[in-house]
């Protein structure tokens, strides 16, 4: 392979005043084989031109998960990333990971995204609902699951967690339905219910870039959308999050079509919908008030028969198996 120069634009943070952080770009300029790692390179800048650049590495392996940073816009594992791959124009810019404290440099502080890990209690609890038998197809569902190396490359990119720091964001979420999926565990139903709550699972936009970015095909959003699943099943429907998956089923079974006039009374309740007004108003000024009135969709019989079918033989959505249900 031939050897070419390669500029990496390196995010330098230094701790300022008061907790601020001060930052600023430096170029450094690497001869490399485009098969070669974003963290060979790292290493080549910081031992020979800048012993001060900070960032950190382990396993060189993409098993450790330390060394996940920005890298070209996207979080990825250093250790796992061909510098040809990310290269535009024989540029590279570096980046700590977003969402997180910057301590210096490339370096975040961890802390808050392993204190939402704990938070959901990452071990097995004695309960009532523990199976007394395990079979050995029991794991098939968390098996991807437990791939995860806590690298946090999902919780950096999560649009949620941007706007909202209290969400639990994508690696916790995954963690707790490889718990809340494990016949041996005795606290299913506690769990779902605490899940249900505020900033939990309901809080995921779905903009899918955790299952995007993840270096281990872990899929957070898919298991968010199973403890969903999970947790309506178990009768926890009195939050927003379900309320309007509730409307969206209905509105379809019955119409066709969603009637966007009373989703969100539906969803928010009338007290949440009225703290909402000013919003309808400016969308009445300019003529995007949604019809109160149902509308139906040509063929809705048709789509009535598949609920009615679905009804008859549920398809589990979870594994897509017919009339087989989760535990
Ligand atoms: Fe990393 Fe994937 Fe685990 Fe998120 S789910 S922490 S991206 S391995
Ligand atoms: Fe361990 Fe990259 S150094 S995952």
């Amino acid at each position: 392979m031939t050897v070419q120069t390669y500029t990496f634009r390196i995010q330098r943070n230094m701790p300022g005043q008061v907790g601020a952080v001060q930052s600023h770009w430096q170029d450094y300029q690497v001869e490399a084989e485009p098969n070669t790692t974003i963290l060979t390179l790292l290493e080549t800048i910081k031992g020979g031109q800048d012993g001060s650049l900070t960032f950190r590495q382990s396993c060189r392996s993409a098993i450790c998960g330390s060394c996940a940073i920005t890298i070209s816009g996207r979080t990825r594992l250093a250790c796992k990333t061909h510098v040809g791959a990310v290269a535009k124009d024989g540029l590279v810019e570096i980046a700590p990971q977003k969402n997180q404290p910057i301590l210096k440099d490339l370096a975040i502080d961890i802390r808050p995204f392993f204190a939402k890990v704990h938070a959901i209690k990452p071990y097995l609890q004695d309960g009532p609902e523990s199976a007394g038998k395990v079979t050995s197809t029991a794991y098939d569902q968390v098996n991807h699951v437990t791939q995860c190396i806590m690298c946090a490359c999902c919780y950096s990119e999560c649009t949620m967690t941007e706007v909202n720091p209290r969400y639990t964001g994508p690696a916790a979420l995954a963690k707790a339905f490889r718990f809340v999926s494990d016949p041996r565990e005795g606290r299913k139903t506690e769990r779902l219910q605490e899940l249900s709550k505020q900033d939990g699972m309901w809080s995921c936009a779905r903009c899918t870039l955790c299952v995007d970015v993840c270096p281990k095909e872990v899929a957070p959003m898919e298991a968010i959308i199973k403890l969903r699943t999970r947790g309506m099943g178990k009768g926890f429907t009195d939050a927003a999050g379900p309320r309007h998956a509730l409307a969206f089923h209905e509105d379809i079974n019955q119409t066709g079509q969603l009637n966007e006039f009373t989703l969100m009374m539906r969803t928010l309740g009338i007290f949440g919908a009225l703290k909402e007004t000013g919003m309808a108003l400016h969308l009445a000024k300019k003529g995007k008030i949604p019809s109160p009135f149902p509308h139906y969709v040509d063929g809705v019989e048709e789509l009535r028969r598949i609920y009615q079918s679905l009804e008859r033989t549920p398809v589990d959505v979870e594994t897509k198996a017919k009339e087989a249900v989760p535990e």
